[in-house]
């Protein structure tokens, strides 16, 4: 099987560095029209109420915590959803999935609100497998807040901890010991990442609210798949296929 490098760099003339193992972003600008964008807003923040926080004032409002996490049922938000779906297949295609082999799953969709000075921790979304981000504003300039991507592992810091260590003596900004990459919000530009990514979203600077929609998706195989035949290994079958099981009754537990 041929392969291609991400990027190769040529350290000295008899040495070449080969980067092999890339972390999948995917970027596209959706077309979403401001008079939609506004109103969706507006929903969003009906939806917020009086809540303002996660609940440390530091932190934004995501609609996950605060029981908003089927916001792509909302009414205002089912045109734009399907914008999002069809670019989370290409998504899988543009990774070498064969799209007519696995199922897409639309576990959660919820907004985020980050009011001027508040941010969103360090985490990933262990209940999903692919997770999106869609920004409904934002001017490039990263002022209300980066999204930060962390890398899974550091496997070229050779000593552990030294890409994110005090004093170095790593580049930090080497782009084979990069502690993370940021992303400037940009009004109607959706990304994609694997779920298993940490991420965070740094601090909103500006004196605006930062709007966006967050989605996780799951993979498992299509419907028909068990038919004859079986699920891939490690792909769940379809959830018709799995069988609910009732509780142990009171007073059985072991
Ligand atoms: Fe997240």
């Amino acid at each position: 099987m041929s392969w291609s490098p991400l990027s190769v760099v040529a350290v000295t003339s008899d040495l070449v560095i080969t980067s092999l193992f890339p972390l999948a972003l995917g970027q596209a600008h959706l077309s979403i029209d401001p008079l939609d964008t506004a109103v969706l807003m507006q929903a969003i923040l009906g939806l917020r109420d009086q809540a303002r926080s996660n609940p440390d004032p530091d932190c934004a409002w995501t609609g996950d915590l605060q029981g908003i996490w089927q916001f792509h049922r909302h009414p205002d938000a089912r045109g734009l959803v399907s914008l999002v779906v069809a670019q989370a297949w290409a998504y899988l295609s543009g990774l070498g999935f064969s799209t007519s082999a696995v199922a897409l799953h639309l576990q959660r969709c919820w907004p985020v609100v980050s009011e001027p000075g508040q941010l969103v921790g360090r985490h990933h979304h262990p209940n999903a497998h692919l997770s999106a981000v869609l920004y409904l504003n934002g001017d490039g300039s990263g002022r209300s807040g980066c999204l930060r991507l962390f890398p899974h592992q550091f496997c070229n810091e050779l000593v552990p901890g030294l890409a994110v260590g005090h004093d170095g003596p790593i580049d930090p900004l080497h782009s084979l010991n990069r502690a993370w990459v940021d992303l400037a919000p940009v009004a109607g530009l959706l990304v994609l990442f694997p779920a298993s990514t940490d991420h965070a979203v740094l601090v909103n600077d500006s004196d605006d609210l930062r709007f966006s929609i967050s989605f996780d998706f799951v993979l498992t195989a299509p419907a028909g798949v068990g038919d004859q035949g079986a699920p891939p290994e490690y792909l769940a079958p379809h959830p018709s296929r799995w069988q609910a099981l009732d509780p142990p009754a009171a007073g059985a537990e072991a």
